[in-house]
């Protein structure tokens, strides 16, 4: 352990004797050699109705299913178990709104809260196995919508709030969503984002939504329709909001949400996950990876309407008994030092967001950052695409003061819970996310599914399950076959292209498919190209990444115009507001070109490869499948 190569870090003494795995081969090597017991032992620390007859089904290769025949609720074990023990009075959230406004709820009273909100989506006519969408801003009623969802049994769809009104409606329509959850509007860097009048146009598109559930926060006037649109508050005052409601006990394998992504080609894919197994992954993987003890402040900076916020906002944390702080608002509003000074204020311990924030904050300098005392955080944690070790040393200086070990987590929407990532008691290389977590095998394949060697690019798979994997693609079964699980025959394809050195760490390097990384979330081209050409002026479209400083990538589009149409920079920013509009403001281009062609494989594929190293100045390789 003490030659490894390149530049590494070794974990402090004091880091190693707080971790609840202090020897990581030791774990790692019980895991690979008792996988199922490994994970049965994980899955007793939760409480279930009934205990499982078997730890992993493989009879129906990939669907695999886990705890098969357990009974559990992971609502449950977020809440009611806790209101229990010690932790009842324990602060679950700390909450501040980008005003300022502040409010905490310890487990007790969030386990009311939820209770409450679920017995007012029942008066709704909400039942086990209906899908609910949320589309809120970061507001703690987010949180107990979702876990009022989980109570009940209901499947839940959260929609990030900065989408828009075709990413909201596509999503919608495609889960045929009884109910919809929203928020008058959201505060975002002091302006007010019009959730519901969003909601209102994609609800004009869109058909099966019986109830709009409206949640106050901005206090503007908003439009109600009468018999569909109902205020939260109101309800909440009538007797059917009683604050018990009877937990539905669901089997391990029935569905908790889905969550939409982008993939190659298409629309956007329901991800769906499960109770039994998905708790076993978040709780496990942020116990053993955060560190997670009940003195802890944690913070994880993402948005719940993601993966990151499904599992290290909302779901790992109140299943760890953890007290988890969320902010409403932007990271710099008003001034660059926001977070550091509600870091300061809550006594934040663990911070964990994405290399876009860090990059973007360092742009303001460490001057910001030291007017603060950060002195109570003791480890960081990183997520959403590679960190450059530039960005890695600056918040291991400058954030973590040189004690707290970076926890570089790389996983998926698709794997639910962290897949490849250090504990703390691992050494640590900037960039790299250094092994599997206990007990996974993974490897990096070429074209032809051999492994490469050391140093060598390839494609990145995993080779066994895991209790948080996506079960299926809502809806769409045959293409959760197709696109995970058909490159590789048996094998997971991650969609990644990765590294491994001569130390067995691995260097994640990016997507192989279609799939644009931007301030970390993820966006698929044919949604931006769809946004695009569902204009009356634009014939045909193609958006590609281009590498960014801060944002990792940012969009550039090609457009072909409809015959007779004028190009002008008005229509430009014309079109750049109407991606805006549809999809929301991170799908908008950053430049868009105006061109007459577009290259094209003979069987009409846009080859996106040969766009990009044009607008990087780039030799475009192979052109042997270019149409003309
Ligand atoms: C893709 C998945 C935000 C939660 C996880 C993202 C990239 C994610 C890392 C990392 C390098 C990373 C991959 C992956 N990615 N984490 N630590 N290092 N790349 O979930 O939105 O489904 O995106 O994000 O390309 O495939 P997601």
């Amino acid at each position: 352990m003490s030659d490894l190569k390149g530049d590494v870090y070794y974990p402090s003494q004091e880091v190693i004797n707080h971790a609840h795995v202090p020897n990581w081969d030791e774990l790692n090597d019980f895991a690979q050699n008792n996988y199922e017991e490994f994970w049965a032992k994980q899955a007793e620390e939760l409480h279930w109705f009934q205990k499982w007859d078997k730890v992993i089904e493989d009879a129906e290769k990939p669907f695999y299913k886990w705890f098969v025949g357990g009974k559990t609720n992971i609502a449950y074990n977020c809440l009611d178990a806790h209101t229990k023990t010690y932790r009842r009075n324990k602060l679950a959230l700390i909450w501040e709104g980008e005003d300022g406004e502040e409010r905490t709820f310890s487990y007790f009273a969030l386990y009311r809260e939820t209770s409450k909100f679920a017995n007012i989506l029942k008066s709704l006519g909400v039942k086990k196995g209906d899908r609910v969408t949320i589309y809120m801003g970061r507001v703690p009623e987010l949180i107990m919508a979702m876990l009022a969802c989980a109570r009940i049994g209901a499947i839940h769809s959260v929609i990030y709030g900065g989408f828009s009104v075709e990413a909201l409606h596509e999503r919608i329509d495609d889960s045929q969503s009884k109910v919809l959850i929203t928020c008058d509007g959201a505060f975002q860097r002091g302006k007010i984002v019009p959730l519901k009048s969003i909601a209102d146009e994609a609800l004009q598109r869109a058909g099966a939504v019986e109830h709009v559930l409206v949640i106050k926060r901005t206090g503007q006037e908003v439009y109600m329709e009468q018999g569909r649109d109902m205020w939260y508050h109101e309800l909440e005052k009538l007797p059917v909001a009683a604050p018990n409601c009877p937990i539905e006990e669901m089997d391990a394998e029935d569905p908790l949400f889905i969550l939409y992504t982008s993939g190659t080609t298409g629309k956007p894919k329901a991800i769906l996950h499960t109770h039994g197994g998905y708790m076993v992954g978040t709780y496990t993987t942020l116990k053993y990876v955060f560190d997670i003890h009940d003195d802890d402040r944690y913070w994880c900076a993402a948005d719940p309407g993601w993966i990151t916020g499904h599992s290290y906002i909302v779901y790992g944390p109140f299943l760890n008994g953890a007290t988890s702080f969320m902010y409403e608002g932007a990271p710099n509003f008003p001034y660059p030092n926001r977070w550091w000074q509600m870091a300061e204020r809550y006594g934040i311990s663990i911070l964990y967001t994405a290399p876009t924030a860090i990059r973007g904050l360092m742009r303001f300098g460490e001057a910001w950052v030291n007017r603060h005392d950060l002195s109570g955080l003791r480890l960081l944690g990183s997520v959403g695409e590679p960190i450059n070790p530039e960005a890695w040393r600056w918040y291991h200086r400058v954030i973590g003061k040189e004690k707290c070990p970076i926890m570089d987590t790389w996983w998926q929407t698709e794997t639910g819970m962290f897949m490849i990532t250090p504990t703390p008691s691992l050494p640590l290389k900037p960039g790299s996310g250094t092994k599997p977590f206990f007990g996974l095998q993974m490897d990096i394949l070429n074209e032809e599914g051999e492994p490469v060697g050391a140093n060598e690019e390839g494609y990145l798979v995993i080779k066994n399950p895991w209790p948080a994997m996506m079960r299926t693609i809502y809806n769409d079964p045959e293409r959760f076959v197709t696109q995970y699980w058909s490159k590789y025959p048996g094998l997971y394809m991650t969609g990644d292209s990765a590294k491994r050195d001569e130390d067995g760490y691995y260097w994640v390097i990016g997507r192989v498919d279609d799939v644009i990384k931007v301030s970390g979330y993820r966006l698929g081209t044919a949604e931006i190209e769809s946004a695009l050409v569902s204009h009356h002026d634009v014939a045909e479209a193609a958006a590609i990444g281009i590498p960014h400083e801060v944002r990792g990538n940012t969009i550039y589009a090609y457009v072909i115009l409809k015959q007779g149409v004028e190009k002008s920079p008005e229509l430009v920013e014309l079109l750049k507001a109407h991606v805006g509009h549809e999809m929301g403001p991170i799908g908008k281009p950053e430049k868009i070109e105006f061109v007459d062609a577009l290259p094209k494989t003979r069987s009409g594929k846009i080859m996106r490869r040969v766009l990009k190293a044009q607008a990087l100045g780039q030799d475009p390789g192979n052109l042997s499948t270019l149409e003309e």
